[in-house]
This record gives C-alpha cells, sequence and structure tokens, in this order.
C-alpha cells in the first residue's frame, strides 16, 4: 500500500517535472488524458499540457469556470466537470473548444444557462446536463448545435423545454427527460408533438412524466389525449404554428411573455396552440368521407343495377307485349271494330 502510494507520488512528481502536468492530476501521455478526479479542486487547473485530449475533473468542487478557462487545451474531445459545484456558466467558458465531442455537467448546481454557452463547440455530440437545478434551458444552445446526439436534462427543475430548442437539434437520438416537474398544461402541445415525431424516427427517449396540472400528475405525456387539450384557445394555434414555421422574433417575445405565467390553462396567454387536433379531426373527417364514399357506391351500384334490371325487363316486357300481343290485337281489331261499327251504324 504504501509502495503503491510511493510509486503513485513518484509518477506524478516525474510527470510534473517531465511535462508540466498540474499538481494533484495524473498524465497519461499515450492517451493524452489528465485525470484530476477527487482531489478537492475548487478551479480549473492550469498548466494542463496543450496536446490533452481527454480532461478528467469529476468529484471535486470546481464552482467557478472563467471566461476562456480551457484556452490552453484546445484540442479537448472530453471534459468530464461531474460531481463539481459549478453554478455559473460564463457564456464564454467553453470558448475555443473547437473539437469538444463530450460535456459531462452532471451533478452540479447549474440553474441557468445563458444561449451562447455552447456557440463555440461545433462538434460537440453529448451534452450531459443531468441533476442540476435547470429552471429553463434557452430557445437555442447556440448555434453550433448540430452534432449533438445526446442531451440529457434529467433531474433538472425544468416544468418546460421549448421545441423550438429541440428542433435546432436535427441529428439527436437520445434525450433524457426524466425526473422534471414537467407542467402539462396548453403549452406543452409542442413538446408532445415533437417527441411522438422524434419517436417515431427512431429516436431514444426516457419519457416526460406530467408533474402539474393535479389531474395529470404522474402521467406519461404520450398517453394524455389531445382532446384533454380541446380547451386550448385556437388563437394560440396560428401563434405556435407560426413559430414552429416562420421562427418569427416577434412570436418568439410573445411566446416569452408566456413563460412567466405560471397559471396554467385557466390563463390564455400560456396556452399555446393545439395543432394536432386538427390532423385527429381532419382524419376522422376523411375517414368519414371514404366510408361514405364507399357506402354511397355500393348504394349506387345496386340503385344502377335495380335500374338496368327494371329497364332490361321493362324493355324486354314491352319487346314481348309489341311481338305476341299487339298482331293479336291488330289482326282482331278490324274484325272486331267492324261489328261494333256497324252496330253504331
Ligand atoms: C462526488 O464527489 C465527492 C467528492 O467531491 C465524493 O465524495 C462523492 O463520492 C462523489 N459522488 C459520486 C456519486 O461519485
Ligand atoms: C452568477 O451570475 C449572476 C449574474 O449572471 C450573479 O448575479 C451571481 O452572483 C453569480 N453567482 C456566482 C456564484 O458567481
Ligand atoms: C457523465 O458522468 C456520469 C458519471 O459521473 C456518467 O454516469 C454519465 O454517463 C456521463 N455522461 C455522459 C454523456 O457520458
Ligand atoms: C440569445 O438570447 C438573446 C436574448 O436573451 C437573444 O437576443 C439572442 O438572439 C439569442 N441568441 C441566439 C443564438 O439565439
Ligand atoms: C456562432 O455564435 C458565435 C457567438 O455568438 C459567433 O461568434 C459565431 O460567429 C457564430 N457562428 C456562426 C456560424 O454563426
Ligand atoms: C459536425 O461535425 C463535423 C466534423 O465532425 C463538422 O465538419 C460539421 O461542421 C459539424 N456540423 C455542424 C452542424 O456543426
Amino acid at each position: 500500500m504504501k509502495g503503491d502510494l510511493l510509486l503513485v507520488s513518484s509518477i506524478i512528481v516525474l510527470m510534473h517535472m517531465v511535462c508540466g502536468c498540474p499538481e494533484k492530476c495524473l498524465c497519461h501521455q499515450t492517451s493524452k488524458t489528465v485525470d484530476c478526479r477527487n482531489q478537492g479542486l475548487v478551479e480549473i487547473p492550469s498548466h494542463v499540457p496543450p496536446e490533452t485530449l481527454i480532461l478528467q475533473l469529476q468529484n471535486n468542487h470546481i464552482w467557478r469556470i472563467n471566461q476562456n478557462a480551457f484556452s490552453e487545451t484546445p484540442l479537448l474531445k472530453i471534459l468530464d466537470l461531474s460531481n463539481n459545484s459549478v453554478s455559473n456558466l460564463s457564456s464564454g467558458a467553453f470558448q475555443g473548444l473547437r473539437y469538444l465531442q463530450v460535456l459531462n455537467l452532471t451533478k452540479n448546481l447549474i440553474h441557468y444557462l445563458e444561449n451562447k454557452t455552447f456557440s463555440s463547440l461545433p462538434q460537440l455530440k453529448e451534452l450531459d446536463l443531468s441533476s442540476n437545478s435547470i429552471l429553463t434551458l434557452p430557445e437555442t444552445l447556440g448555434n453550433n448545435t448540430g452534432n449533438i446526439t445526446l442531451l440529457s436534462v434529467k433531474y433538472n427543475k425544468l416544468q418546460r423545454l421549448d421545441r423550438i430548442l429541440l428542433e435546432s437539434l436535427p441529428n439527436l437520438k437520445v434525450v433524457l427527460f426524466k425526473n422534471n416537474p414537467w407542467q402539462c398544461t396548453c403549452h406543452v402541445i409542442g413538446l408532445k408533438l415533437w417527441l411522438e415525431s422524434f419517436l417515431y424516427r427512431g429516436g431514444i427517449s426516457d419519457g416526460i412524466i406530467c408533474s402539474t396540472p393535479e389531474n395529470r400528475k404522474g402521467k406519461d405525456l404520450l398517453k394524455v389525449p389531445y382532446e384533454m387539450y380541446r380547451a386550448c384557445p385556437p388563437s394560440a394555434a396560428h401563434m405556435h404554428l407560426a413559430n414552429i414555421h416562420h421562427h418569427s422574433s416577434e412570436h418568439r417575445s410573445s411566446l416569452k411573455h408566456t413563460h412567466h405565467n405560471e397559471k396554467g390553462e385557466s390563463s390564455h396567454s400560456d396556452c399555446e396552440p393545439k395543432p394536432k387536433p386538427r390532423p385527429v379531426s381532419l382524419r376522422h373527417a376523411i375517414a368519414t368521407v371514404v366510408i361514405t364514399g364507399v357506402v354511397c357506391g355500393i348504394v349506387c351500384l345496386m340503385m344502377l343495377a335495380a335500374a338496368v334490371y327494371g329497364c332490361a325487363y321493362a324493355a324486354i316486357t314491352a319487346k314481348y307485349h309489341r311481338e305476341h300481343l299487339a298482331p293479336v290485337t291488330e289482326q282482331r281489331s278490324p274484325e272486331e271494330k267492324e261489328p261494333f261499327d256497324s252496330s253504331l251504324a
């Protein structure tokens, strides 16, 4: 045990001397990994070798990440800050990490994120924001989120999530939502629609369990029928649809106003659209039209058949009468008429 410790500490000292490894960290040169786990660090260590690809900072007490904190290590691919005390993320915290693929911020104290925070991470693939205290997420995670395949926001304090944010992540494969106080009032329809389409496209999610309102508590959002949202004001539907299609800033600001409104369904402005009920009723309408069409078609065919049969029968009967009865009467009539005529005369 003592030998091990001695060996480890001598390696640390050696590394530190050879390549400028930060105090308290282990630098593995071949894997270009710097391991600073469980060291009681309160800040991002300095003197991390510039060629580092993996920086492990988990299980420390780091509470602040300064602007340009990682400018010394621009090649980082994996940055693990899980289980720390980060509460404020300055918008330039991750600036310059052009190759960063995995950013793990789980188990921190983050309650707020700026929309520029992840802007300079064009290769970001996995973003773990789980187990924080995030109340709201911005409408975008920046202008460089096209490569994100995994997003975890589980174990936070999110009541809602803007569909626009999710739509700005075209390559998302896994999204983890669970254990948030999701508010399943009118505004959630956008999220429900998105989630249905995401799962349909083969995406993976742990689902959204409603927390409020009371009558939907504990219910899976996907199983809350759209009919429940009938009461949502239709006027809001246009706003929401416009929002989805045009991303108009005017509409966005009007949505933002609604974010501050926590009253729920009783409030009109809180309610987003119910775009889905339309497709549903449309589908019903189409089904009704099709069924009606088929039934009418069958009835029409039967009527046509009956008419044709009737006409044919009538024609045949008429012909028969003409051919077999008419000659008789025609032949007889002159003879019969004459006696009549003569009798009359
Ligand atoms: C989190 O870090 C602390 C030290 O800061 C450690 O004692 C604890 O075990 C870690 N938790 C997990 C789940 O790793
Ligand atoms: C976090 O940022 C806000 C403003 O952005 C500031 O008021 C607050 O003091 C900061 N908290 C810490 C712990 O730095
Ligand atoms: C983040 O770290 C935690 C443990 O600290 C781990 O369970 C989780 O899988 C990591 N997330 C990602 C996206 O790698
Ligand atoms: C970030 O939010 C601000 C307002 O908070 C907004 O003006 C800006 O356009 C947003 N940026 C992006 C990239 O969405
Ligand atoms: C993304 O946003 C950052 C900061 O907001 C800006 O410096 C950069 O030019 C933007 N990139 C693109 C491609 O729009
Ligand atoms: C995704 O990453 C590739 C490199 O892996 C990069 O060329 C591309 O620009 C990135 N896409 C976006 C939308 O940032």
